[in-house]
C-alpha cells in the first residue's frame, strides 16, 4: 500500500508482538451476532473477508467466549474443538486478503444472561445487573480455576485454527474487568482491595494465555483507561494495568473504556437507538422497561473524536508495549496525531461497519474521514440480524 498522503507512517508495515502488520489500523472487535448456535456461520466469513479486503492490517473477531456460561447472547460464539474447522476456514479467507487474524476471547462474567447460559453470572462479587434484573453469583476461589483453563484451552484451539492473535477482553465491564474495577470487586480476599490485589487474578489469567499462545502467535489484551462512573476503575489505575498485563506477557493493549452492565455507550458515544433495542428485545418485560425507562437506565455520552486519545497519554507514556487506540478513531488527523503522540496503532469498530473499504479509501487519499453518523443502530443490529450499516441500508447502497 502506498504511503498515506499525509506523509505519516500510517500505512507502513510494523511490527507487534511476533506479527508483521501491514499497516497500522485494525478492524476493533466489534460483535457481528453471527454465530447461530454458538457456531461461526458463511455470514461471519464473508462479513470478515470483506473487512480484510477493505484494508485493515487485521480483523478481530468478536466476542468468542471461552465457555457457554460466559455468553449474553445466543448468537454469540464459545469455543470448542467442533468450530475449528469452520474458523480455519475463516482466518483462510482473511489471510488470503493479506490480512492477519485476531480472535477477541472472553467470559461477560456477572452479566452473562442466565436465560442463555442456564445459571447466575459469575463475578468478583455480588452485584445488581439492572438491565438483567438479577444478582451475579460471588465466585469462591475453587470457582477461578475453571475460568484460567478455559482461556488457555480457547488460545489453543485458536491458535489451531490459524488466528494469528488473540485479544483477551479484559475491558468494557467484563469478567476480567469486573474484578479490576473497585465498583464490582468488593471481595476481602488477595484478589480484591488494592490494585495489586484486584489485577492478580485478571494478569494470572494473560499469563495462562501467553503460555497457551506460544512464540508465533501475538497475544494482546483490551482494557479499560476508565470505567466511565464514580466508584469504578479511573484512569488514574490505567498505566498499572497496562503494565501488570505486559509483565503477564501481553504484546500489546487495546485502550478503551466503559462498563457493560452500567455505561455501556461510554465505548461508543453518540445516539442510543432505543427504539431497535426495543424490538430486538425477546422479553415482554425488558422491552416495556427498555421503552419506557431506556433513556433513563443507559447513560448517553455525546460523540467526540478520538474520544479516549488525550486520557490515554499516561499509558502510552508508561506502558512497556505498544498501545493500540480504539474509541472515535473516524478521521486520518486523529491517527497521525495519535502517532506523533507515540500511539502505535488504532482500531476502528464502526467506520468498518460503515465501510469496510474506509482504510483502502483513506491510503489513496480518497477520504480523510469516515461519514459514519454515529446513530448507532449498528449496535442494535448485531442483535436483530447481523451487524451492519443500518443507515447504508436505508440509503439502498
Ligand atoms: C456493533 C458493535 C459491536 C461491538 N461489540 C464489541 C465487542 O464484542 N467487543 C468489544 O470489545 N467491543 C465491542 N464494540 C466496541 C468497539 O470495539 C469499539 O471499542 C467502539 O465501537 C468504539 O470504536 P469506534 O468509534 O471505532 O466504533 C462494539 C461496537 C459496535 C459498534
Amino acid at each position: 500500500m502506498e504511503p498515506t498522503p499525509s506523509g505519516s507512517d500510517l500505512f507502513q508495515p510494523w511490527t507487534l508482538g511476533p506479527l508483521r502488520l501491514r499497516n497500522r489500523m485494525i478492524r476493533s472487535g466489534c460483535f457481528e451476532g453471527m454465530c447461530p448456535d454458538g457456531r461461526p456461520s458463511e455470514a461471519l466469513r464473508e462479513h470478515h473477508r470483506a473487512v480484510a479486503r477493505g484494508g485493515v492490517a487485521m480483523t478481530t473477531v468478536a466476542y468468542c467466549a471461552v465457555h457457554p456460561d460466559g455468553r449474553s447472547y445466543a448468537t454469540e460464539m464459545w469455543m470448542r474443538p467442533e468450530i475449528v474447522p469452520a474458523l480455519r476456514e475463516m482466518t483462510d479467507a482473511i489471510h488470503r486478503e493479506g490480512c492477519a487474524a485476531s480472535l477477541q476471547i472472553g467470559h461477560c462474567g456477572g452479566f452473562s444472561d442466565p436465560r442463555v447460559t442456564g445459571t447466575r453470572g459469575l463475578a468478583p462479587s455480588r452485584f445488581f445487573v439492572t438491565y438483567r434484573l438479577g444478582f451475579a453469583r460471588e465466585a469462591g476461589a475453587e470457582d477461578l480455576a475453571r475460568p484460567e483453563e478455559d482461556f488457555a484451552t480457547t488460545t489453543r484451539l485458536a491458535r489451531e485454527a490459524g488466528f494469528d492473535a488473540v485479544e483477551v477482553h479484559g475491558g468494557h465491564g467484563y469478567l476480567l474487568s469486573q474484578f479490576l474495577s473497585p465498583w464490582s470487586n468488593r471481595r476481602l480476599d488477595d484478589l480484591g482491595g488494592p490494585l495489586a490485589n484486584r489485577v492478580r487474578w485478571p494478569a494470572r489469567v494473560v499469563a495462562r494465555v501467553r503460555e497457551a499462545a506460544g512464540p508465533a502467535m501475538a497475544v494482546l489484551v483490551k482494557m479499560n483507561l476508565d470505567d466511565g462512573f464514580p466508584g469504578g476503575q479511573r484512569a488514574q489505575e490505567a498505566p498499572a494495568i497496562a503494565r501488570a498485563f505486559a509483565e503477564a506477557g501481553a504484546d500489546g493493549v487495546v485502550l478503551s473504556g466503559g462498563f457493560t452492565s452500567r455505561t455501556p455507550f461510554y465505548m461508543l458515544r453518540g445516539d442510543l437507538p432505543v427504539r431497535e433495542m426495543v424490538q430486538n428485545e425477546p422479553s415482554p418485560l425488558r422491552r416495556l422497561g427498555l421503552s419506557l425507562f431506556g433513556r433513563l437506565l443507559v447513560p448517553v455520552h455525546p460523540y467526540q473524536d478520538a474520544f479516549f486519545l488525550e486520557g490515554g497519554l499516561p499509558v502510552v507514556q508508561e506502558s512497556p508495549v505498544p498501545v493500540i487506540l480504539v474509541g472515535g478513531i473516524h478521521r486520518r488527523e486523529d491517527m497521525t496525531r495519535g502517532r506523533a503522540l507515540g500511539y502505535a496503532a488504532f482500531a476502528l469498530g464502526r467506520p468498518t461497519i460503515r465501510d469496510p473499504e474506509f482504510p483502502s479509501r483513506l491510503a489513496r487519499g480518497e477520504v480523510d474521514h469516515s461519514d459514519c453518523d454515529r446513530c448507532n443502530r449498528c449496535v442494535a443490529a448485531m442483535d436483530g440480524g447481523g451487524v451492519r450499516c443500518v443507515t447504508r441500508d436505508l440509503e439502498g447502497r
